[in-house]
């Protein structure tokens, strides 16, 4: 048998009403604050990437899916929203602040487990052309919000500021000092990375290069005045937000492009892949990639891990529907699809039993669909234009037409 790819998975069953639960209420605090969504393609030029999140990054280095299409270009399925939406602020032209929200399939090849996919999908969020910190205010409160709204309740922000350009020029120095004696310890990543990109080590995940990396010198040690000015406002606005937050020096992040500030957001009822959300300010990104200087912030959430969370908190069952419609005898089935078209075109939603076994078997199924009522045909029905109704809560049941059924339940047209 033909079997999904591992790390890929099919959202059968119940699941995908969790999705659509997730999807609803990100969709409606993202409208109250003016997000407008944007999709881009799935499929990129590979330099996209390797420019935008950086070529030293696990991301580019190991995870990419890329591949040379049939006219010798090289294309990458995207790991990530944040380069393919900057290239098409730059690609459209689009001016001022652009407020932007993407939900879609990612992929990298990572190892598989509870919480991390090959392919996943994110929920994100790109606020570009402000470089005042209220607007990393805003972003990081929206995905708090967001993540409280799904209600979930053991949230941790965690809180870093990377620096600009020139204040990590004196960190990577200092970074090189601490860990060149160390060489010899480090994993073969982080030995690779000493002179090409030493920030990177300490977001290595090699447990020996974990404890070196605990006394490395500290990122904040090396901003300079403006910078820390900067750091210090986002924290007084979080505050105000009353978004709760712990500050975490070492987080770097597994992307190039961040700049200031740099923040992740852990449930801590998750096990492993605790991280839910992970985001940051990007200001030299749109001119990175071609585009005139323009500051941004944004964020991601991985879906599969917030459903994990939300299938723990509540079940969620499919609603109900108002009427299930049984028939039996050719008149009666050709009746009942008209009935069915009718009642559907009213606003009811409607489902007809097409198995044309016996009635009380039909019924079963009319209750396994949670209908409010059966309605039941047979050819007197068929030939008096009549319905039986039968409400399956109460267990009454009554003879009644189509047009009477509509006064009296007033349908809601259209679902207005
Ligand atoms: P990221 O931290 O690489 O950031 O990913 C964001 C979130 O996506 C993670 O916190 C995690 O929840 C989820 N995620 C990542 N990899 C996987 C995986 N293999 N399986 C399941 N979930 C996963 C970004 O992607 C940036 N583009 C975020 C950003 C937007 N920064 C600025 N704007």
């Amino acid at each position: 048998m033909i079997q999904t790819l591992r790390g890929t998975k099919d959202i059968v069953g119940s699941e995908i009403f969790y999705w659509h639960h997730l999807e609803t209420i990100a969709r409606e605090l993202l409208r109250r604050a003016n997000y407008q969504e944007i999709r881009t393609p799935i499929l990129e030029a590979t330099e996209l990437f390797a420019r935008g999140i950086g070529e030293t990054t696990d991301i580019v280095n190991k995870e990419m899916y890329t591949f040379l299409s049939k006219g010798e270009e090289s294309i990458t399925l995207r790991p990530e929203g944040t380069a393919g939406v900057v290239r098409a602020y730059i690609q459209n032209k689009l001016q001022g602040i652009q407020r932007l929200w993407y939900m879609g399939q990612m992929f990298r090849y990572e190892r598989p487990q509870k919480g991390r996919q090959r392919q996943f999908h994110q929920l994100g969020l790109e606020l570009i052309g402000s470089a005042d910190p209220r607007a990393d205010g805003e972003a990081i409160a929206l995905a708090y919000e967001i993540l409280q709204a799904l209600g979930l309740q053991n949230l941790l922000v965690s809180l870093n500021s990377v620096g600009d350009h020139t204040d990590r020029m004196g960190y990577r120095g200092a970074l090189v000092d601490y860990f060149t004696p160390y060489l010899a310890d480090l994993d073969p990543d982080s030995q690779q990375r000493l002179q090409r990109n030493p920030l990177r080590i300490l977001d290595s995940k090699d447990p020996k290069t974990q404890t070196i990396c605990q006394s490395a010198p500290n990122i904040w040690d090396y901003l300079q005045p403006e910078s820390r000015r900067r750091f210090d406002r986002v924290q007084a606005l979080l505050t105000d937000l009353k978004v709760k937050f712990r500050l975490e020096p070492r987080l770097v992040r597994g992307l190039d492009y961040y700049t200031h500030t740099a923040f992740e957001i852990q449930s801590q009822d998750l096990g492993a892949q605790s991280a839910v959300c992970g985001g940051g300010r990007y200001d030299r990104l749109v001119a990175e990639l071609g585009g005139t200087d323009t500051p941004a912030v944004g964020w991601a959430m991985g879906l599969e891990r917030l459903i994990l969370l939300l299938e723990n908190l509540q079940t969620l069952n499919p609603p109900p529907i108002d009427f299930y419609i049984v028939s039996r005898g050719e008149r009666a089935e050709s009746y009942a699809l008209v009935v069915w078209q009718q009642l559907r075109q009213a606003g009811f939603q409607v489902e007809m039993d097409l198995t044309g076994a016996k009635f009380d078997k039909q019924l079963k199924r009319a209750d396994h669909a949670s209908a409010k009522a059966a309605i039941i045909l047979g050819d007197s029905e068929a030939d008096n234009h009549t319905l039986q109704v039968k409400w399956l809560g109460e267990g009454r049941q009554e003879t009644t037409t189509i047009e009477d059924l509509f006064t009296r339940l007033a349908p809601r047209k259209n679902h207005d």
